[in-house]
């Protein structure tokens, strides 16, 4: 499975494949690939002729004090995982050829990047815009596939590609979870065992919140106040809201359009993030709704299973 390190190299392998005809789906990734990149990989392998995934640590959605030096690596791995989950190509740039001397053109996003987690980390996903509109406009993909697990990423990307104009669809894959619920997380190899253990009742409070929106619950305070409940073992919780699914405005009061509750905490040193949909019945929905929540959740939406599942 060849492996690029050029942007040139690389696009003209492409610009092949691209006059053949073939559909190509890509991953962006920032490496240490677990079972939740595996999944949207192998969404890419399902759907497209040819599935590309960049490995790249990207600098310019680091704040000054965050993990940028330590964030995990694993290359070699990266490639096992890549070449057995039926990869064709992999893009491994250095950050000189994404960032050349003198670049100096940035994408802004947007009110969507403002609440959660880009309250929490100013700039972030100006760099996440930036670099995804590159890795976009280098590998002029078909379709390109994204974690619900950053839920407010997929968000800023699917507001970019529509006010962009760019001719790429993008597909929601769900989060994949450890047995005991924990959202996989190249992050999660920063916690010791007792934080570890610790970070189980970020997903406990989402799941129960989630239980009592099933059982009929609708008052957006409860909904919280029943997640908040059970993460008391966290060391910070940075922020914990339930937002509209597609514009992220808080919702106060009732609970009558696609929602999702949103969570961000520090255990330990370690920042972890997760969320859960809460989605009325498709009779309670209004057609754009119901559009959106395909969207959003992808192809979980036919099969009406919009919850959490501890894998
Ligand atoms: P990274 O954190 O490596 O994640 C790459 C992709 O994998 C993202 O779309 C993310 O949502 C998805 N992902 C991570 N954990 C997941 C899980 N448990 N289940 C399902 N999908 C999961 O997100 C980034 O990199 C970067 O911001 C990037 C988009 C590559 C831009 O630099």
């Amino acid at each position: 499975m060849p492996t690029f390190r050029t942007i040139k190299s690389l696009t003209q392998c492409l610009k092949g494949y691209r006059t053949a005809g073939l559909r190509v789906g890509f991953v962006p990734t920032m490496g240490f690939l677990h079972a939740g990149h595996r999944a949207l990989i192998e969404e890419s392998v399902a759907r497209c002729d040819i599935t590309v995934v960049s490995l790249f640590v990207n600098p310019t959605q680091f704040g000054p004090n965050e993990d940028l030096d330590r964030y995990p690596r694993a290359l070699e791995a990266d490639h096992d995982l890549c070449r057995t989950a039926g990869v064709n190509l992999i893009f491994v740039p250095d950050a000189s050829e994404i960032y050349p001397p003198g670049f100096q053109t940035y994408v802004e996003p947007g009110p969507v990047a403002e609440p959660l987690c880009g309250a929490v980390r100013p700039g972030h996903f100006r760099g996440v815009a930036t670099v995804v509109t590159k890795l976009f406009n280098i590998v002029q993909p078909d379709v390109a596939f994204f974690g619900q697990k950053d839920f407010q990423q997929c968000a800023v990307i699917r507001q970019l590609v529509r006010d962009l104009n760019l001719p790429i669809e993008i597909v929601t894959v769900p989060t994949v979870r450890e047995p005991d619920g924990l959202a996989l997380s190249s992050r999660n190899s920063y916690l010791s065992a007792a934080d570890r253990a610790r970070a189980r009742c970020l997903s406990r409070g989402l799941f129960a919140a989630h239980a009592a929106f099933q059982a009929g619950e609708r008052d957006s305070q409860r909904l919280v106040e029943t997640a908040q409940a059970q993460m008391t073992e966290v060391d910070q919780l940075q922020y914990l809201q339930l937002v509209d699914a597609r514009t992220l405005e808080p919702i106060l009061g009732s609970v009558e359009q696609p929602a999702a509750l949103c969570v961000a905490a520090c255990v330990g040193t370690t920042r972890l993030i997760d969320n859960v949909l809460l989605i009325p019945p498709p009779q309670a929905l209004a057609d754009h709704e119901l559009e959106l929540v395909s969207h959003v959740i992808g192809r979980q939406a036919t099969a009406g299973a919009a919850g959490p599942r501890p894998s």
